[in-house]
This record gives structure tokens, C-alpha cells and sequence, in this order.
């Protein structure tokens, strides 16, 4: 596996592929790889002929308070578990490289941007977009792969993708989670074990809100009181949103329709985790 450090580098690699009549998939990633993204990179290698996984820590998505200093690097293992997978190269740029100097042109997805992770996030989906955008651009797949974990994320990314005209087909891959149904995310590592304990309340409402859409349940308010009783048992864990948002649009929905996305936000101690279900 071939890890590749420029644009230059990762375009000329994409042709060459494009030009052996080869698909080309992209699976864009923060690095600190676990399980979820590993599906992510298996999901790329089944469905194209080359992959790149692309590992850059984006400064642009998180705010002034947040853990960029401090997000998860695991370089080395990361280009294992890549390989394992069936990665053929993995793009990790510098900061330099994909913000040469003064860059000044950012992707703004109104609206959806300011909804959901966005509302607490000010400027976070402006950076995903961004660089979302950017690696689009650098790498020319004609498949790109994200987890329904950040379903929110997707949604940007969608609308993203089809405003601007990219010629990248959004492929979405499902939650990936612990034996006791904590979502895997790179920001687990952070959690005490009180804490870690504390934070299945989410997988908790997302279960609960499944049972009782599958139970006959469709009532937004009834769903949402539900989650809100669940949430008060575990006071430590502080809810930053629970929502039932029309997948597209991410607006509050009055019913749960086949499609509906339920979503939660929470902060566990000083770290903010996120789990949702597309509702059937
Ligand atoms: P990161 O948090 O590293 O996630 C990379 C991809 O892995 C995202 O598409 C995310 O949804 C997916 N993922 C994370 N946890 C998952 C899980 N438990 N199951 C399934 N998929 C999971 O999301 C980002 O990075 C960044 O915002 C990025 C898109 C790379 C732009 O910087």
C-alpha cells in the first residue's frame, strides 16, 4: 500500500486508475481508525477497483474550544488496519497541502449547515463541506463512502455534492457498534469508565425510539417525551439534542415516515457523542 502526501501525487494516481477503465472509491477519515471505519474501507473495496482512504485531521471543522490539539493520531496503525482492509493508498496531506497559503475559499451549505451538530457547531459543517469538497477534487472518485453515524454529515455532504455538480456518487454505510451498543467513534477514548458506562443512555433512545416506531408509534412528541425519559434517568449525561428531522432537510418531522431520521446528541463529561437511526 502506497501512502501518498500530495495533491499532485493523489490525482495522477486517480487517472492512472480511471485510465485501466479501474473505479476509483474514496473513503475520507479523521484517522484514529476503528471498526466503523473499517467497514467504511471494506465497503469501498468490495464496490470499487481502487481505494484511497484519506487520513487528515481538518482544522476548519472544529471550533476554537474544541479537541483539534488533542484528536486521537495513530498514524502507524492506521496504515495497517487501511491496508488490511483493502486500501490501495492512503492520502494523508499536511495542513499546507490542502490549505496552501491564504486560502480563502470555503463551502457553505446553507441552512442544513446550521441544523442539528451545525446549531452547537457554529462553522463545523462549513469545514466538512470544505475539505469534503477538496478531497473530491484531489481524488476524482466516482464513489465516496460515509458511515450514517454523522447522518447529519451526510446530509451536507448530499446536498454538497449535488449543488456544486460533483460527479462522486454518496455511498453510506451502517453504524458500527460495540457488543453493548455503543456507536464506535474515535472520541470513546476519552471516556472514564463511569463515564463510558454512562454513555449507553444513547444507544438506549435510539433502541427505545425503534421499538416503539415498530410497535405502531409514530407521533414525534410521544417519541421525543420517550427519549427525554430515558435521558433523565442518567442526569450526569447532558443532552445537547434530541431530534425527529426529515433526513433531507434535517427540519423537525411531525411523524415518524419511513426514512425519518431520529438523532441524538449528548455530552457524557467533556466529550459529546452522537447516535441516530433511520427509522423504518
Ligand atoms: P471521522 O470522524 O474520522 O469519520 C470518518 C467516517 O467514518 C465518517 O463517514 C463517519 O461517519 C464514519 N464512522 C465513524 N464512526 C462510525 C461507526 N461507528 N460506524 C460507521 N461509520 C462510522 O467524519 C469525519 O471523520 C470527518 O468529518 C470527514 C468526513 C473525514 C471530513 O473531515
Amino acid at each position: 500500500m502506497e501512502i501518498l502526501r500530495s495533491v499532485a501525487e493523489l490525482r495522477a494516481w486517480s487517472r492512472a486508475q480511471r485510465g485501466a477503465g479501474r473505479s476509483v472509491g474514496l473513503v475520507p477519515t479523521m484517522g484514529a481508525l476503528h471498526a466503523g471505519h473499517a467497514s467504511l474501507i471494506r465497503a469501498a473495496a468490495s464496490g470499487c477497483d481502487a481505494v484511497v482512504v484519506s487520513i487528515f485531521v481538518n482544522p476548519t471543522q472544529f471550533g476554537p474550544n474544541e479537541d483539534f490539539g488533542r484528536y486521537p493520531r495513530t498514524f502507524e496503525a492506521d496504515c495497517l488496519l487501511a491496508e488490511a482492509e483493502g486500501a490501495d493508498v492512503v492520502f494523508a496531506p499536511s495542513v499546507e497541502e490542502l490549505y496552501p497559503g491564504g486560502a480563502a475559499t470555503f463551502v457553505e451549505v446553507e441552512g442544513l449547515s446550521s441544523r442539528l451538530d451545525g446549531a452547537s457547531r457554529p462553522g463545523h459543517f462549513r469545514g466538512v463541506a470544505t475539505v469534503v469538497a477538496k478531497l473530491f477534487i484531489a481524488a476524482e472518485p466516482d464513489r465516496a463512502f460515509f458511515g450514517q453515524k454523522d447522518a447529519a454529515q451526510v446530509a451536507v455532504l448530499r446536498q454538497m455534492t449535488g449543488d456544486l455538480l460533483l460527479p462522486v456518487e454518496i455511498v453510506v454505510c451502517p453504524i458500527v457498534r460495540e457488543g453493548d451498543g455503543l456507536a464506535l467513534s474515535s472520541r470513546n477514548i476519552y471516556l472514564g469508565a463511569e463515564e463510558r458506562a454512562q454513555a449507553l443512555v444513547l444507544s438506549r433512545a435510539v433502541r427505545e425510539v425503534e421499538a416503539l416506531v415498530g410497535s405502531g408509534e409514530r407521533r414525534a412528541d410521544m417519541l421525543l417525551d420517550a427519549v427525554r425519559g430515558i435521558f433523565s434517568e442518567v442526569p450526569e449525561v447532558r443532552v445537547d439534542y434530541i431530534a425527529l428531522v426529515d433526513w433531507g432537510t434535517l427540519l423537525p418531522a411531525e411523524v415518524a415516515a419511513a426514512g425519518t431520521l431520529f438523532a441524538v446528541a449528548a455530552w457524557v463529561g467533556a466529550t459529546r457523542l452522537i447516535d441516530n437511526a433511520i427509522l423504518r
